[in-house]
């Protein structure tokens, strides 16, 4: 092999280079697709929000990997005629289903400059890395962390979470457990957070080596509120049993309802135990930008982590999630790592230390930062927080068009920007699981589900800055609507009392 290569001359002439044989051909192809997608945002209105995949199109995507060149120009028109028509419709006004932000024309021109300048923000001395700095020190001051926090992008908040819980974990077990493994040290250690908490807490812990069983799930109240006192009971028995409680997560936005726990309490319990504590903020924590929100999460500036999610609220595109941990030195301790092939040093390209890398699992990063940087700037916290405000107005007036309905049951208070009702019917949670199905395949609109109390239940969370009242009263017809078929039309009354927001 090494004796053909060397035989093999060299043509000086011809090259390798993936870059296009004309560039202008490329540039006028690109303004049109910088075009399209502009069109894309500001015409969204007059698509579906989601549409069904038809088989043939499904099949495309079953193809073989390509051996042969093709023209960019071929590649476009896949995209645009069988990707474009069936993505997940997070970008439209009408789509309420799970937690999805909606992004912005600004987002997508700043993930397309990341691209080009196709940064590796693992580590080394250069500007992308001051930027992602920047938001952590931004990050920090907006939660009212010291000096000696640190910070860093993930994919979402699930990542941030699993990250906390192994934070948690090596300071609880110290160091040496990251060499030794967490041995019968670990298997002692116990969590603790709401029922209501979202399922990727449970696991981190399992990823992490400790067990589901070992997160305590706590009661709520009647809000979704995680009981403080029965963590401090059950933090209280566990240790009577020999076991080592090490972290409590409380809720910033319960993903069911929008539930924020009472961060202060958990805080101080917390503080008085000596065990960590880790505020899961997927959407919630940034409702800190939004005046009307922002006394709700009083406490929060205790934390010893915050997880939450630019992607949401934030209305960056996928994907934008951040984990700020108040003492740095904790965070580093649980990641960082030597290897001469990464070796840090005081001047050149490998300077800047301490570098990404060692604040979290991964070494090659993408330039996250930017399109977070370009929104932070561009929209200001003032005019996000005034569009998170108006999101939980439009979940108000949802709710008052609920309550206002006969054949509509509101199943949980609603708090932040998440409704949870229903169509009352004989068999509601058959048939409002096919109205949920059928709101979808309408293209009218895209509410997700949830069970509240066992009942089956329409979920509808405003997180799109572009959704308003036409939105929510076309989601209610179409409810309404496809109850009425689905129901025969009978009105059927059940007994569930209204409920009275938190
Ligand atoms: C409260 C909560 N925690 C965690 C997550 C997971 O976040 P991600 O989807 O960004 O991983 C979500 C997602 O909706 C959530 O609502």
């Amino acid at each position: 092999m090494t004796t053909a290569l060397r035989q093999t001359p060299l043509q000086t002439e011809s090259s390798e280079t993936l870059d296009p044989p004309n560039w202008d051909e490329l540039r006028s192809l690109g303004h049109r697709m910088l075009d399209d997608m502009i069109d894309y945002a500001a015409d969204i209105r007059g698509r579906p929000v989601w549409q069904p995949i038809p088989d043939d199109v499904r099949a495309r995507f079953r193809a073989e990997l390509p051996r042969r060149p093709c023209d960019l120009d071929v590649v476009y028109r896949e995209f645009t005629d069988f990707i474009v028509p069936y993505a997940t419709g997070n970008v439209h006004p009408g789509f309420m289903g799970w937690v999805h932000g909606g992004g912005t024309a600004v987002g997508m021109l700043a993930e397309m400059l990341a691209a080009g300048l196709n940064a590796n923000l693992g580590g080394r001395d250069h500007i992308p890395i001051e930027v992602e700095r920047q938001i952590v020190e931004w990050m920090r001051r907006m939660f009212g962390f010291p000096e000696t926090a640190s910070g860093i992008f993930v994919t979402g908040t699930s990542m941030a979470n699993l990250m906390a819980v192994l934070v948690a974990r090596t300071t609880a077990l110290g160091r040496p457990a990251r060499q030794r493994g967490i041995g019968d040290d670990g298997a002692l250690l116990t969590a603790y957070a709401s029922k209501a908490a979202h399922g990727c807490i449970a696991k981190a812990m399992d990823i992490a080596g400790l067990g589901s069983d070992a997160l305590r799930c706590i009661e709520v109240d009647r809000y979704h509120r995680i009981d403080v006192d029965a963590v401090r009971e059950r933090i209280a028995l566990d240790r009577r049993s020999g076991l080592k409680p090490f972290l409590v997560v409380g809720s910033a936005g319960t993903v069911d309802i929008g539930a924020i726990d009472d961060l202060a309490a958990l805080g101080s319990l917390c503080r008085e135990q000596g065990i960590w504590f880790h505020v899961d903020g997927a959407f919630g924590a940034l409702g800190i930008l939004s005046p009307v929100l922002a006394p709700r999460l009083a406490g929060i500036e205790h934390a010893d982590s915050i997880a939450l999610d630019f992607h949401k609220w934030g209305q960056v595109p996928y994907d934008a999630g951040f984990l700020l941990v108040r003492d740095g030195e904790s965070h580093r301790a649980a990641f960082a790592q030597t290897a001469a092939y990464l070796r840090r040093e005081a001047r050149g390209l490998a300077g800047g230390s301490h570098w990404p890398c060692d604040f979290g699992p991964d070494l090659s990063r993408g330039f996250r930062a930017l399109k977070t940087w370009f929104t932070l700037k561009t929209f200001g916290t003032e005019r996000l927080g005034a569009m998170i405000s108006r999101t939980c107005a439009l979940a108000k007036y949802l709710e008052t068009r609920v309550l206002a309905e006969p054949r509509l049951e509101l199943l949980a208070p609603v708090n932040l920007n998440i409704v949870c009702f229903r169509y009352r019917a004989v068999d509601a949670d058959e048939i409002n699981r096919e109205i949920v199905a059928d709101v979808q395949e309408s293209g009218i609109a895209a509410p997700s589900s949830t069970t509240i109390d066992g009942r089956f239940a329409i979920r509808a969370a405003i997180v799109n800055h572009r959704t308003d009242v036409a939105d929510i009263d076309a989601l209610v017809a179409a409810v309404l609507d496809f109850g009425a078929r689905r129901a025969g039309d009978g009105l059927i009354e059940t007994e569930a009392p209204p409920l009275a927001a938190q």
